[in-house]
C-alpha cells in the first residue's frame, strides 16, 4: 500500500447508522473514501479485485477497522449482483454507493474491441448495474446518495487514451441520467473528477520515484502539486452527506485547478505572464 493516505478528520459520526458500499475500496482513492466513512461511523462494505483483498484488509486492520471486504471482478454482472446481495445480507440496508473501481486501460490507435469492452464493462456498465441494484434498497430506507468517481479525463483529450477517456466520458452522462430518474425517490447521484492523484498506477508510471515526478506532474495543476487520496475522500463524503441535499446530477472537479488552466499552463514560457 502506498502511504499517501493520512486521516486528518476527527471522529464525528456524521454517517452513524448508515451503510455504504465502496467499490475499489481495498486500495488508493477508494480506500481513503472507505476509511473516512468508517471513521465517521458508517458500516462499510468494500470491494476489490481478488489480488487486492488481503492488502486492503491489512490496511484497514492497521487503522483499527474491519469493514466487510468482498472480492471479485466487476466486469462480471454476476459479481455486481453478488456484491450488493452480500452487502444487504450483512447489514440489512444500503444508504450510499461510491462507484470508484475502474479499469485503467490507456490505449488509442492500438485499442482492440476487447480493450474497449473491458474499459466500459468495469467502468460505466458496472457503475450502472450497481446503481440499478441499490435503487430499491435505497428507496426502502427513504432515499440515498451515490457518487461516481470520474476524472479530468472525462472532458479532455489526452494522448493514447481513447479507451479510458471514452469510458470516463460515459460516466458523466450516466450520472446525469441516473440523477434525473432517481430524484423522485430521494436518491441523489453526483460525480467527482479528480486530477492527478498519487496512487499505484501513477507510482508505477513514475517508477516509484515520487520525489522527482510529483513536482513535474504537479505543474499540470494550479496548485503545482499532485493530489492525495484523502483529498478526494473529503469531497466524496460531502456529496454523500446531507450537506449536499440540494446537489444532484453534478460533477465536482477535485483537481487542484487542472481544469481551469489554458494552453499557457502556469505561464513559465509566457513572457507576458504576470503583466495582465
Ligand atoms: N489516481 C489518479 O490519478 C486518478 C485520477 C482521476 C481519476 N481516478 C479514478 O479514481 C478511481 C480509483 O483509482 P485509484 O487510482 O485509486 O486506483 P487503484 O489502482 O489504487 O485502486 C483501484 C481499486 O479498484 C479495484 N478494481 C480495479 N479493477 C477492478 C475490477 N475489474 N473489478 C473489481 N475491482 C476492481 C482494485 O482492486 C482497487 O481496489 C478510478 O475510478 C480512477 O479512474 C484516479
Amino acid at each position: 500500500m502506498i502511504t499517501t493516505t493520512h486521516s486528518r478528520r476527527p471522529l464525528v459520526g456524521r454517517f452513524q447508522g448508515k451503510v455504504a458500499l465502496v467499490t475499489g475500496g481495498t486500495n488508493g482513492i477508494g480506500y481513503a473514501i472507505a476509511l473516512e466513512l468508517l471513521r465517521e461511523g458508517a458500516q462499510v462494505v468494500v470491494s476489490g479485485l481478488p489480488a487486492d483483498g488481503a492488502e486492503g484488509e491489512h490496511a484497514f486492520a492497521a487503522a483499527g477497522f474491519t469493514p466487510f471486504v468482498v472480492t471479485g471482478d466487476l466486469a462480471s454482472e454476476a459479481f455486481c449482483d453478488e456484491l450488493v446481495a452480500a452487502a444487504l445480507a450483512r447489514h440489512g440496508r444500503l444508504d450510499y454507493l461510491v462507484n470508484n473501481a475502474f479499469s485503467f486501460i490507456a490505449k488509442g490507435l492500438d485499442a482492440t474491441r476487447e480493450d474497449f469492452l473491458r474499459s466500459l464493462s468495469v467502468g460505466p456498465v458496472a457503475f450502472a448495474r450497481l446503481i440499478q441494484l441499490v435503487a430499491e434498497p435505497m428507496k426502502r430506507v427513504g432515499g440515498g446518495a451515490i457518487v461516481n468517481v470520474s476524472s479530468i479525463s472525462a472532458k479532455i483529450a489526452q494522448p493514447n487514451r481513447w479507451t479510458y477517456n471514452a469510458a470516463k466520458g460515459a460516466v458523466t452522462q450516466l450520472t446525469r441520467c441516473a440523477a434525473l430518474d432517481l430524484a423522485p425517490h430521494k436518491i441523489r447521484v453526483n460525480s467527482v473528477s479528480p486530477g492527478w492523484i498519487w496512487t499505484r498506477e501513477v507510482d508505477k508510471a513514475a517508477g516509484g520515484d515520487r520525489a522527482t515526478y510529483d513536482p513535474i506532474w504537479g505543474q499540470f495543476h494550479m496548485l503545482r502539486r499532485m493530489g492525495l487520496p484523502i483529498e478526494i475522500a473529503g469531497p466524496v463524503l460531502f456529496l454523500l452527506s446531507d450537506d449536499a441535499s440540494f446537489i444532484t446530477g453534478s460533477d465536482l472537479p477535485v483537481d487542484g485547478g487542472y481544469n481551469g488552466l489554458g494552453p499557457e499552463g502556469l505561464g513559465q514560457n509566457t513572457k507576458i505572464a504576470g503583466s495582465h
